[in-house]
């Protein structure tokens, strides 16, 4: 156990930012548009945002109070609140953490390679080459520059490397994103991007594969069910309120993919390209946006270039917190150093990242294992043990929060309602998952 005494952020305000650093990210840009295209527009949206209300943002508040009551990483937390029985839920957290930043490093290589397409030839043809510039040595060495500079941030700390980051690269992104919304509106034939996006289409909207869409994409873009917030509220004092902290961070995010979806729908279809919308994949805004720049003649390779470095920044800030909970846990059980444990993790996970790196369905199947399986899995978990094991979650949640009237209803969401909406949705999405994974290794 390290003797040094733990770091704690230097404001209320570095923790929000770092948070909502966290949680913005691919989940609110690549994923959500890709997800929003997919199932039907703003039916999928309305679903997305109950499931945020009624199941993200209990267990949003649960990771807090875990965090922050325990200060401790995971693993060491939920021991401390739970007993030995509960470390094993703190590793599955560790694990989650390798597996997501693994692939998510990948993507994340491709916003930075999109990035310099603006400045090296524009992005005419870029569409049609798609799957080779996501694919191969090429997509490795740019996911590796990648975890280059997270592993760099993470080594300098919560303070001087999370902190500072977040505090710099938040205010941009949300410049970024405002700024190309403004322009995406003033495109001539924008307002068949709104219909799109914002007419409802409610034929898909009770299935329990639609539902377990929105959930899953609830929790990644909250960075929920893996201990990312749980790692961040640590290295936060009793005297910060915790109920306002979980409404500012998923209000915030909400905010972004919102604000994303009107940059990305009017894009699309101001240029013609909504025949490409319908056969969504993961690749899908890499194929279409690229296309719609390279129509936009030079303003596009300007708009191109804010629009991937928005990307490249989300997914830093998400990418600091996910090798967080990993070097955190190496810190607090294994005694290691911080530079240590990041340049060894990372390292670790780089390496992890190159079936996602060659493999376009391997990339496909490690989300989706991600989603359905650990964090999914990991709400559930945390859930049950938040509302029914935890001693008094109420008193740690409302320390520094004095007034706060809404705790039952919290407790009473975590103890029946987010069990039982996962419980749903898990039924049917793991032996998917599973079946998906097999046709993956069997192919
Ligand atoms: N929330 C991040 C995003 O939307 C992804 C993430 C998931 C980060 C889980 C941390 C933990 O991109």
């Amino acid at each position: 156990m390290a003797n040094a005494p733990r770091e704690q952020w230097s404001s209320r305000t570095g923790f929000v930012l770092a948070a909502v650093g966290s949680a913005v990210g691919l989940g609110n840009m690549w994923r959500f548009s890709y997800l929003t295209a997919e199932h039907g527009g703003a039916a999928f949206v309305i679903l997305y945002l109950g499931v945020t209300l009624l199941v993200g943002l209990p267990v949003l508040l649960a990771e807090l109070t875990v965090g922050r009551g325990s200060q401790r990483s995971p693993i060491a937390a939920l021991r401390h609140y739970g007993g030995r029985a509960w470390t094993p839920l703190g590793v599955v957290f560790v694990a989650a953490g390798f597996l997501i930043l693994a692939y998510y490093g990948v993507i994340a290589g491709w916003t930075l390679r999109y990035g310099m397409m603006a400045i090296f030839g524009g992005y005419a043809g870029a569409a049609d080459h798609f799957e080779e510039i996501a694919q191969g040595p090429d997509a490795f060495a740019f996911h590796l520059v990648f975890m280059a500079i997270t592993i760099g941030i993470v080594a300098g700390g919560v303070k001087a490397g999370i902190e500072r980051t977040a505090t710099l690269l938040m205010p941009l992104l949300f410049l970024m994103v405002a700024g190309l919304a403004v322009h995406a509106a003033l495109l001539p034939g924008a307002e068949e991007g709104y219909a799109y996006y914002l007419d409802t289409d409610f034929s898909g909207f009770f299935s329990r594969e639609v539902l377990t869409q929105a959930a899953g994409q609830a929790f990644f873009s909250l960075s929920l069910g893996m201990g990312a917030m749980m790692t961040y509220a640590s290295y936060l004092g009793r005297d910060q309120n915790l109920p306002t902290g979980s409404v500012v961070i998923a209000g915030a995010d909400v905010a972004i993919a919102f604000l994303a979806g009107l940059v990305v729908f009017p894009m699309i279809f101001a240029l013609g390209l909504s025949a490409k919308v319908g056969s969504s994949t993961v690749g899908a805004l890499f194929i279409t946006l690229p296309e719609a720049f390279a129509g936009m003649g030079g303003v596009g390779r300007v708009v191109g270039l804010i629009f991937f470095a928005m990307l490249a920044v989300g997914a830093l800030t998400s990418a600091i917190s996910l090798l967080e909970v990993v070097v955190s846990a190496a810190i607090d059980s294994l005694g290691w150093g911080r530079r240590r444990a990041a340049l060894l993790a990372g390292g670790a996970i780089t390496l992890l990242g190159a079936p996602a790196a060659w493999s376009l369905g391997a990339l496909d199947v490690m989300d989706q294992v991600a989603n359905n399986i650990f964090l999914l899995g990991g709400g559930l978990v945390l859930s049950l043990f938040v509302g029914w094991r935890m001693q008094d979650p109420v008193g740690e949640a409302g320390a520094g929060a004095e007034g706060v009237r809404w705790f039952f209803l919290w407790r009473a969401l975590l103890r029946f309602v987010v069990p039982a909406v996962l419980l749903y949705v898990l039924i049917d999405a793991v032996p998917g998952t599973l079946r998906a994974v097999l046709a993956l290794i069997t192919a």
